[in-house]
């Protein structure tokens, strides 16, 4: 049977992931599904079984879904996020939603591709803690799964397949849905008065864009917004990748598409609220007086408005893609 059916077999058990992840789409659970012809369709159906398969870790209890949860855009909700035996790392677990552009992966840029990416949290001691050998001797046993490696690769699971196949279904995660999309596409009533203030602010006396820039929000650059004192906030970031003291406190700045759904905020969780994230820019020394090497454009108070951080959460809000407006809007309510 397994080796007449091999496609549809693989397919259904994707099916099955689909099924309970409550963000996807209907449209996708109509009908039965078809075998793939398009073997690029086999490596995101393949990659999807994969991030959702504890299989992927030491003692099979965490998977990839543990921390980037579907239903919070792929991220998680606390601080810090267990990974096998309940070990805690030391970060905060970013969204894995549009990341298909990004050109550095990490808070602090040491792997440069999903593709590559994907191997550090399976072999990471305090996330899935499971040699890639032993990762793919797994999959390659598994009869599915070899079956499913070679339609979609024409060959067995190794790291490099492993990687693609993971990589492939989080391409697939890119977000262009939201309010926003559809105020900056013409449609001027798509978000409310509020919202259209908050975008000026964005842009104007808040300086978010000098950093949060283009489709993302993202300037796919590091900088040091001053949560490092070589103290309490002792996390070097990208300067203890380079080596550079230079580039000591310097993270990458992320994305804000769906922010609104992925508290809590910064590399170390720090900040439980949109709200308390944007009084943090708008008076950074009340927080870390004592911050070292902050970048300049974070320079003092905003001296924003009460009215004015309203209308700025309010445009954050508004990068929310449709499918987890409920959600932003419990978490944001006031
Ligand atoms: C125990 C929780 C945990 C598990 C399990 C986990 N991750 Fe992560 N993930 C994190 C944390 C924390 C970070 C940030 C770490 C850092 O920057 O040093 C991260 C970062 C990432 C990033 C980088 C995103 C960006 O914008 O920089 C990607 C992509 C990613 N994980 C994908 C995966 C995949 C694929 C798996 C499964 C193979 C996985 N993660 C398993 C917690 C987890
Ligand atoms: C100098 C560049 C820079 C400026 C200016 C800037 N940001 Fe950021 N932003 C970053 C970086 C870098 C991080 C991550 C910092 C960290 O984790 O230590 C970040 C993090 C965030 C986060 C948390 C996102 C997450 O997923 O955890 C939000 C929200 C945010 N910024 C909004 C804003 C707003 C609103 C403004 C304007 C008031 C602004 N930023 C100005 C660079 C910048």
């Amino acid at each position: 049977m397994s080796s007449r059916f091999p496609i549809p077999m693989a397919i259904l058990i994707a099916a099955t992931a689909l099924l309970s992840s409550p963000w996807q789409s209907s449209a996708s659970l109509a009908a039965p599904v078809p075998a793939p012809i398009d073997p690029h369709e086999a490596r995101v159906e393949l990659g999807r079984r994969l991030f959702f398969d504890p299989l992927l870790s030491g003692d099979r209890t965490v998977s990839c879904a543990s921390c980037h949860k579907p239903e919070h855009a792929f991220a998680d909700t606390v601080a810090v996020s267990p990974g096998v035996s309940g070990r805690l790392g030391t970060r905060n677990t970013p969204t894995v939603m549009n990341t298909s552009g990004r050109t550095s992966m990490f808070w602090d840029g040491r792997a440069e591709t999903l593709e590559d990416q994907a191997v550090f949290p399976i072999e990471n001691p305090l996330e899935m803690d499971l040699p890639l050998d032993e990762a793919l001797r797994r999959l390659n046993s598994d009869p599915g799964y070899a079956e499913a490696f070679r339609v979609a690769y024409a060959g067995p699971a190794t790291a490099r397949t492993l990687g693609r196949a993971l990589a492939a279904f989080q391409k697939t995660l890119d977000t262009t849905d939201s309010p926003y999309d559809r105020y900056a596409h013409g449609d001027d009533a798509a978000i409310d008065e509020s919202a259209k203030r908050g975008r000026l602010v964005f842009i104007g006396k808040g300086k978010c864009a000098e950093c949060h820039s283009g489709e993302d929000f993202t300037s796919d650059r590091f900088r040091n917004i001053g949560l490092f004192n070589r103290v309490a906030l002792g996390d070097r970031g990208r300067g203890a990748i380079t080596g550079d003291p230079a580039d000591d406190g310097q993270f990458k700045v992320p994305s804000l598409r769906n922010v609104a759904v992925t508290a809590p905020y910064m590399h170390n969780g720090m900040f439980a609220t949109l709200r308390q994230v944007i009084e943090y820019y708008n008076n950074p020394d009340k927080v870390v007086p004592d911050a070292h090497g902050r970048d300049a454009s974070i320079t003092g108070p905003l001296q924003l408005s009460a009215a004015e951080v309203d209308d700025l959460e309010s445009f954050l809000v508004a990068l929310t893609d449709d499918r987890f407006a409920a959600a932003a809007d419990t978490a944001v309510r006031r």
